[in-house]
């Protein structure tokens, strides 16, 4: 399974990408907003540190103003990734933009036949929202079991892109039903470090233990 980095935080995505934990980038506009800095200039930096897709995500809502959007995300590097959200116009501009050869990264997917419809119009990338799906008291793991059915039941090349993760947890079950990607903050790819005994990682453990007096034999 891939790792992408759910974030727009430079120092962030070089620090695990230095250590081979990077596959690629997600970004939407409120981790843009976030980062407090201009989209383009911030995107392109991401993209200078990374060689995989990083998604850049459009704020149009029609179709047209999408797909001139994306073009120009596009221009940004060769390895963007055009984030559209799953509406009837957002499937009009996957398909137009994957037909020019470009990434495209169709996010905000809660269902499976929105996956089915994504996989269609020509997506790179199918981004089914799992903690989100949890928030409403549903199953998010479900979905991405649904979604791999059907994609393999017909050889659908769209990449399930597990996204909305919000523990290791998600993490390893992702793996096991066999997501192509999971986009995670990096705050949970190094939480998946952290030893059973203790959410606080096993050095902090030791120290606890040993700051408590217990020794171990
Ligand atoms: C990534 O592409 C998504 O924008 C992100 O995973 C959404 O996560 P959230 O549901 O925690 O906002």
């Amino acid at each position: 399974m891939k790792f992408f980095v759910d974030t727009a935080d430079v120092d962030a995505i070089r620090e695990l990408n230095d250590l081979g934990m990077v596959d690629g980038v997600t970004t939407n506009p409120s981790l843009i907003k976030k980062s407090g800095r201009d989209i383009l200039e911030v995107t392109k930096e991401i993209c200078d540190i990374v060689s995989g897709p990083v998604s850049a995500e459009v704020t149009a809502v029609d179709a047209d103003k999408m797909i001139e959007e994306g073009r120009k995300l596009a221009e940004i590097a060769e390895n963007i990734a055009v984030k559209v959200p799953l509406t009837w116009d957002g499937l009009k501009a996957c398909k137009v933009l994957s037909d020019e050869g470009k990434m495209v990264n169709v996010t905000l997917c809660f269902s499976a036949n929105q996956a089915l419809l994504a996989a269609k119009a020509g997506a790179t990338f199918i981004s089914p929202f799992i903690g989100r799906l949890d928030d409403l008291n549903l199953d998010g793991l479900e979905l991405i079991a649904d979604i791999r059915e059907i994609y393999d039941n017909y050889g659908f090349e769209t990449n399930i892109l597990a996204a909305s993760i919000r523990s290791a947890n998600h993490m390893s079950e992702c793996a096991k039903i066999g997501a192509d990607v999971a986009t995670a903050p990096p705050g949970v790819i190094k939480a998946m470090a952290n030893h059973v005994l203790t959410d606080k990682g096993l050095d902090q453990f030791l120290k606890d233990i040993a700051d408590a007096g217990i020794k171990i034999v």
